[in-house]
Parts: structure tokens; sequence; C-alpha cells
């Protein structure tokens, strides 16, 4: 497909979001059209789901829970990711199927088999060709998931799961980005969020270049990399349905 699709990998509390709204920031200041999307809830419909998925108070049954996360995928993999893919965009998704491989396998328990056949099902073999993996300690990641959480009234529902989950869950994306090293780099967060920023921008500036998504100033000066990117279509903001 004609763009770029990376994703944004790692437990809750590992920096995903405030590195994916600064890269997006960084790519767009250089004139690239990015579509910043997540999962779940990428998607009007997906909205809905996520809401009722990340509810405290509700008791989502771990079957229903599975399913719900496919359904919300396979909306947003048809009316969001496909479309800007084809488009040319570049799209950087917060979670997206590793992550029900972590949560949904390795969290709750449903085997991997099982997972992969719900998976191919919702995103008709679509895969990141990026994927960043966010690592950070369970310890350190929950402490920044309370700081973040201070002063509102409760966490979500699958932050509040005990640190043997979160523990499962951050060993599995170490061993899925292990399996597949060419789509994964594992970017560890214990740094500032200055430094992690360098680091994503290391990686992912290159990548774009290599796929001629992003062009390079000649010549790039010691320190600061100057790029523009190649002009495209106009995007619209992610969180809703294509026209
Ligand atoms: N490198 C960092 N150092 C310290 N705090 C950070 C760092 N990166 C993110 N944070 C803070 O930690 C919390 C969790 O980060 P966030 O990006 O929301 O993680 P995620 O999206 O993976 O759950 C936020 O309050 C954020 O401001
Ligand atoms: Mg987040």
């Amino acid at each position: 497909m004609a763009g770029t699709f990376i994703t944004f990998e790692g437990i809750d509390g590992s920096g995903k979001s405030t590195q994916l709204r600064l890269l997006a920031n960084f790519l767009r200041s250089e004139g690239g059209e990015v579509l910043v999307t997540r999962e779940p809830g990428g998607t009007s419909v997906g909205l809905r789901l996520r809401a009722a998925l990340l509810d405290a108070l509700e008791q989502v049954d771990p079957l229903t829970e599975l399913l719900v996360f496919a359904a919300d995928r396979a909306q947003h993999v048809r009316r969001v990711l496909r479309p800007a893919l084809e488009a040319g965009q570049t799209v950087l998704s917060d979670r997206y199927a590793d992550a029900t491989k972590a949560y949904q396998g390795a969290g709750r328990g449903f085997s991997a088999e099982l997972v992969s056949e719900i998976i191919q099902l919702a995103t008709e073999g679509l895969t990141p060709d990026l994927t960043l993996l966010f690592d950070l300690s369970v310890t350190e990641s929950s402490a920044r998931t309370r700081r973040r959480s201070e002063g509102k009234q409760t966490g979500d529902r699958l932050d509040s799961e005990d640190a043997g989950f979160h523990t499962r869950v951050r060993e599995a994306y170490l061993s899925l980005a292990a399996r597949e090293p060419e789509r994964f780099r594992v970017v560890t967060t214990n740094g500032s969020v200055d430094e992690t920023h360098e680091r994503v921008k290391e990686i992912v500036v290159p990548f774009l270049e290599a796929r001629g998504q992003i062009v390079s100033r000649e010549p790039a000066t010691a320190g600061s990399r100057d790029t523009h990117r190649v002009p495209q279509r106009e995007s619209h903001a992610g969180l809703e349905e294509p026209p």
C-alpha cells in the first residue's frame, strides 16, 4: 500500500501517547501529512465500544473483551486505516493488533492460535510497516499511570489489573518484538520525554526516508536533522470516519 502504517505499543504508562503526539507534531512541522488514530476507539462506533470496554464499573467477560476489541479493529481497518494507507498517508496508531496478542493472549490466557485467527479476521492481514514498542518496568509505568490519573476519579478497567497481569503483558510484548525484529523497534522509556522523542525520530525519520515519504534537505547539519515531506493531499484528523 502507498502509505506507511506505524503502531505504538507497550504497557499502560510506558509513554505511547506522549511520544505519538510529539512525533505527529514533528512530522507535521516538516510538512508531512499524518493521520493519528488509536485502538480501541479509532472510529465513531469504536468510541462507543471503547467506552464500554474501559469502563471500570463494567464486568466484561474475557471472551466478550476479545471479541469487542476485534469488532473495534474491523471497523478501524475497513473505515479508517485502509483508506488512509491507500491514499498514501503516514498513519500513527496508538495500539493495534499486537495489543490483543499481549493483553488478551498473555494477559487473559487465550491461546495464541485463537488470538491469531481473530486478528486475521478483523484485520484481513493488514500488518504495520513499523511497530515501536515502548518498554518500561511495570513499577515505573504504574507510578506514571498513577501520577497521570491524580485528580481523576478512577483509572480505566485494564489499568486496574494487578502487577502480575501487566508483567505478563510486558513480557509478551518483548517476545513478540524478539520474534519479529524487522518490524519491531524496542524503545526504552526510562529517560526523559525529550530523550525518548529523539530516539523515536532516529528510528522513524530514516524509515520514512527509505520509503520515500520524507526527503532530507541537503546537506543534513550535525545534530539537527533537516527534512521536509513530499507534499500530499490534505488529511482529516483521526477519530472519525472518512467521507
Ligand atoms: N519519559 C517520561 N518520563 C516521565 N514521565 C513520562 C515520560 N513519558 C511519559 N510520561 C508521563 O507518564 C504518563 C504516562 O504516559 P503516556 O504517554 O500517557 O503513556 P501510555 O500512553 O503508554 O499509557 C503521563 O502522565 C506522561 O506525561
Ligand atoms: Mg495512552
